[in-house]
């Protein structure tokens, strides 16, 4: 708005001091034209020669007037243009092999990360998941959780020398990004979703899927019945101009994109934000039958997710302070009892 406000401005300025700067022509050859006539210093064709060819000087101004403004959108446009063309492609080692046969096991090896210069948001974190186990990762908001599970799809790309990330003991920076990626199934924090149909929502996790196969996810998804309830089922527009989903039901969604996909690993960032119960139900056992049979990163906020875990990791201020099952860390009286305690009394949820 603010920017919309100053073009506005500028346009008013330059328009208007233009329009009278042109205009003001006309007046003086009146004015000063009519004052010649009278004394008899030019004749009645002088004066409308002049009235005339004043405006045929005047028009051609105008139209350059008129090109500034389209000329000042186009090189803006033009340099916008060149902005998206000059950012660097996701970097690939030349000789980067494809990730085949995956089975799961994830390792985090001294790996320290920083999104900006100096201000280092992991520092030397240490995981190692066994194929189909499932960890969970709880911990403060900020405390690194998210960036965690992101460094795993080679999102953000570890620098030499800052640790390595493993999936079944090969680096991920010798591996290509799409074959990583094809293993890994994601469930944000934040639920992304498409301007489009239902359908091309959830078949964006394997768009090869045949319908069957799509509606199968949903199902699985607890999202199927829902979708029934609409008036063009899966051809339903979501967005901005179709209908509007709720919070949970966005989760589900994603759910099933999931579900299609079928990676062999999977990471679950729970959202903060509070569900009724009855979704969450929904919610929780569509994440327990994903989680099956895949190796498991979740960022926990629930109490139930963690009951299922096989190990906890607790992060705090980017570093793994506490990690065991359930029983070991409350054996150890430390800050995982606390936030444990802490969750009960806050409803279910961390923070
Ligand atoms: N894209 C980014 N650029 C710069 N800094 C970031 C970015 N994303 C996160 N951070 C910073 O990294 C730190 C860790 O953030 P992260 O999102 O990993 O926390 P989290 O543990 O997932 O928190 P929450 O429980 O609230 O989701 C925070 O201090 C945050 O400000
Ligand atoms: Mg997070």
């Amino acid at each position: 708005m603010d920017a919309s406000r100053k073009t506005y401005h500028a346009m008013a300025r330059f328009l208007s001091s233009t329009a009278f700067v042109t205009d003001v022509f006309n007046v003086i050859i009146l004015i000063a034209g009519g004052l010649f006539l009278y004394s008899d210093k030019i004749t009645f064709g002088d004066y409308s020669t002049f009235i005339v060819s004043v405006n045929l000087f005047i028009s051609p101004v105008n139209t350059l007037i008129n090109f500034m403004e389209q000329f000042q959108n186009g090189v803006s446009g033009f340099k916008r243009f060149l902005e998206i063309m000059d950012v660097q492609p996701e970097y690939e080692q030349p000789n980067a092999r494809a990730l085949t046969d995956v089975k799961g096991q994830i390792d985090f090896k001294n790996v320290s990360y920083s999104y900006d210069e100096g201000r280092e948001v992991l520092h030397n974190v240490n995981l190692h998941i066994e194929q189909g186990k499932k960890l969970a990762l709880v911990g403060p908001s900020g405390g690194g959780k998210t960036t965690l599970c992101h460094l795993l799809p080679n999102f953000y790309r570890l620098e030499d020398g800052s640790g390595s990330i493993e999936i079944d003991g090969q680096d991920i920076r010798s591996l290509t990004l799409d074959s990583v990626r094809r293993s890994i199934g994601i469930v944000q924090q934040d639920v992304f979703l498409f301007v489009g149909t239902i359908r091309d929502n959830i078949m964006y996790g394997r768009p090869d899927a045949t319908e069957a196969e799509m509606i199968e996810a949903a199902k699985r998804a607890n999202i199927h019945d829902y979708v029934m309830t609409l008036e063009n089922g899966y051809d339903t527009e979501i967005g901005e101009r179709g209908v509007k989903l709720s919070g949970g039901q966005k989760q589900r969604l994603s759910i099933a994109r999931v579900f299609l996909k079928d990676p062999r690993i999977l990471i679950l960032d729970e959202a903060t934000s509070a569900l009724d119960n009855t979704t969450e139900v929904l919610i929780q056992h569509a994440r327990d039958e994903l989680c099956k049979g895949r190796t498991t990163l979740v960022v926990a906020h629930r109490l139930s997710t963690i009951r299922n875990a096989d190990e906890i990791a607790v992060v705090i201020n980017g570093a793994i302070r506490e990690q065991g099952t359930h029983e070991e860390l409350m054996a150890l009286d430390g800050t995982y009892k606390k936030l444990y305690s802490l969750q009960f009394r806050e409803n279910d949820i961390f923070e």
